[in-house]
């Protein structure tokens, strides 16, 4: 495995921290392919080997229906058979999770009890954590959760139950799930997830690009020797730094026989450039791309798609202007766009409708022609990231009077703070004295 120290180093000290008596979970977010299970599995190894019970399991694409508790199902599934007397849950807590799909295989259903719905939403959360409590008793229990992008709510809040009422056992809960449960403000997930940062029991890992120098090691690592700078380079710029991508990248030059082995590294062959430009390089980087969309995004493109052109139409538009010539677009305007690609070329046209403004339909052609260099974008040469990971609704703030880093830089250089705000004044040679003055008095 290569890079993620940062990442590796936070879920270590996340376990640390467990093992201390304060039960957490670390997030691990990120595209498609960035190595969210790969950082997963390490670290579950990693902690096993310290001594932690882990338990695995992961959430399936299986739609409405699915089992609810389906990952921690999964987790809980291994352990049945070998607990000890120490560790094995009252029947009651084994049956009321059997009801739930996550207990003992073969328990019968607990006895019935006529509580609300809510009432048995706990008693069930309650048997969970009676279980996990147990499991935790006399070493630290790690519950690594993959996948969870597909979870239902049940689990999600579970999780966030489980970690709260955990008290001082030594619990770290591990979740693995694409970015876009971050991006959704709303439903499980977001509760959840909030829930457990307002505690302070949650750190949210976004798993970037790999650097290059970590995408010439994965290289080596795939091929079993160094490779030339030269193929480091293109795998890196293909890729992005995905590591899924990276490997794909890797096969496709390997099976298109486009790599020797000269002076102890791989490198691509001289004829090689060429080659690079052909469609399955294409597709790869454009299935890339595509990848990076939410589910219903993809679907929606893949319904738009007809014959490589794709179709965009657009309804209920607010009443504007054309830039250009300021001709008036009412709130009737229907906007259809078609992108249609000639090799590097790329069309885009839009046909603008307006029963109101309009007497004929306007049509506008542009041409945009990928770029070669850096990042091979069509539009703009760069793209958007998110920076620093945090629900969207958390707006950073302090209140007035209440920032604490305020002082910050004036005691890292050793300054009064009104030196360091001090405006005009300070930076006349005579604010010397007033300094020496304000320093003395100090
Ligand atoms: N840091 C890494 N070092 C080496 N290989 C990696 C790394 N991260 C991911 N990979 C490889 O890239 C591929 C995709 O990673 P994976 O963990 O399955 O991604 P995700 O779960 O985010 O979709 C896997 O073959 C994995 O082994
Ligand atoms: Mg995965």
């Amino acid at each position: 495995m290569v890079g993620r120290e940062h990442e590796r180093r936070v879920i270590a000290e996340a376990f640390r921290a467990a093992r201390s008596g304060r039960p957490s979970a670390v997030l691990i977010t990120g595209e498609p392919g960035a190595g969210k299970t790969r950082l997963l599995e390490d670290a579950a190894g990693g902690l096993a080997t310290a001594g932690a019970m882990v338990l695995t399991g992961y959430a399936l694409d299986l739609g409405e229906g699915a089992p609810l508790f389906l990952p921690l199902a999964r987790a809980l599934a291994g352990v049945w058979p070998g607990l000890r007397r120490a560790e094995a849950p009252p029947d009651d807590a084994a049956r009321v999770l059997a009801a739930a799909g996550m207990g003992p295989p073969g328990t019968p259903a607990p006895d019935l009890l006529a509580l609300p719905p809510a009432g048995e939403r706990l008693r069930l959360l309650d048997a969970l954590v009676d279980v996990c409590l147990r499991l935790a008793f006399d070493r630290p229990l790690v519950l690594a959760l993959d996948d969870m992008q597909w979870a239902a709510p049940e689990p999600w809040d579970a999780v966030a139950y489980l970690v709260r009422a955990a008290g001082s056992a030594p619990l770290l809960v591990l979740l693995a799930a694409r970015e876009e449960v971050l991006a959704s403000a709303t439903g499980a997930p977001a509760a959840a997830i909030e829930e457990l940062r307002r505690l302070r029991r949650l750190t949210i890992l976004t798993l970037g690009r790999l650097a290059l120098h970590d995408v010439e090691r994965l290289v080596a690592a795939w091929l079993g020797d160094p490779a030339a700078p030269e193929l480091a380079r293109l795998v890196g710029r293909r890729s992005e730094g995905n590591p899924f991508f990276a490997e794909e990248t890797l096969a496709d030059v390997a099976e298109r026989g486009l790599l020797i082995r000269s002076d102890g590294a791989w490198r691509l062959k001289p004829e090689a450039r060429a080659d690079l430009e052909r469609p399955a390089m294409i597709r790869l980087t454009v299935a890339r791309r595509l990848q990076r969309l939410p589910d219903p995004t993809r679907r929606a493109l893949a319904a738009a798609v007809r014959d490589d052109d794709l179709v965009v139409t657009t309804s209920h538009i607010k009443a504007e202007f054309l830039r250009r010539d300021g001709v008036p677009f009412s709130d009737r305007l229907t906007v259809v766009e078609h992108f249609l690609r000639h090799g590097n070329t790329l069309t885009h046209v839009m046909i603008a409708t307006d029963p109101v403004y309009l007497s004929e339909p306007m049509i506008n052609t542009e041409e945009f022609v990928v770029m070669d260099r850096s990042n091979t974008n069509w539009l703009y040469n760069c793209e958007t990231a998110e920076e620093i990971p945090r629900l969207k609704h958390d707006v950073p703030m302090f209140q007035p009077g209440q920032n604490p880093h305020l002082k910050e830089y004036a005691d890292e250089v050793g300054l009064p703070l009104d030196a360091v705000r001090g405006g005009a004044e300070t930076t006349y040679p005579e604010y010397r004295a007033k300094l020496r003055q304000m320093m003395g008095a100090k």
